[in-house]
């Protein structure tokens, strides 16, 4: 038998306000950009602001459905703009930002938005750094790169690229 252990680190901030000006406006763009979720079903408003490595500032945030499964994560909405807007340029830092009176503490990705977010990721040099807040503001969680939460991720690897 040979066990293996995966540690990460992370850090919590008390408040966006320790962080450089330049994360907290994208928090602040990710708080805008909750405000235009469509969540009528859940109530729980998911805003993205994603930072190139050039500066660009891309947004996005979550679109429910009547029919639930085909709704979609502001992760991916922001994603897909980026792709579209800014190209496959590396992406710097990602903030997510959750609107909802009954969450007390910041969310991190599903499951599906972290292997979209890792698929770009496995393609740049640098890591995708996370900001994770409330949209009513208290402590910002910073994932050093998006890779730390998909262990033994499946990429584009295992199929030869
Ligand atoms: N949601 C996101 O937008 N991002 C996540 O990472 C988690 C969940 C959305 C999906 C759905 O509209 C609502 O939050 C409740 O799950």
């Amino acid at each position: 038998m040979d066990a293996h252990q995966y540690k990460f680190t992370y850090t919590i901030h008390k408040d966006k306000r320790m962080l450089a000006p330049a994360d907290q406006s994208l928090i602040n763009e990710a708080v805008m950009a909750s405000q235009r979720a469509y969540a009528p079903y859940s109530n729980f408003k998911v805003g993205v602001a994603i930072r190139t490595s050039d500066a660009h500032v891309i947004t996005g945030a979550n679109q429910e459905n009547g029919a639930f499964p085909i709704g979609q994560c502001a992760e991916r909405v922001a994603l897909y703009a980026m792709i579209h807007s800014a190209g496959r340029v590396p992406v710097d830092t990602v903030a997510i930002v959750v609107d909802n009176k009954n969450q007390k503490t910041p969310a991190s990705p599903c499951g599906a938005c972290r292997q979209m977010l890792n698929e770009y990721r496995s393609h740049q040099q640098t890591p995708m750094r996370l900001l994770l807040t409330l949209a009513t503001g208290g402590q910002v969680i910073e994932i050093n790169d998006i890779s730390d939460l998909l262990p033994l991720a499946f990429d584009g690897s295992f199929l030869g690229q």
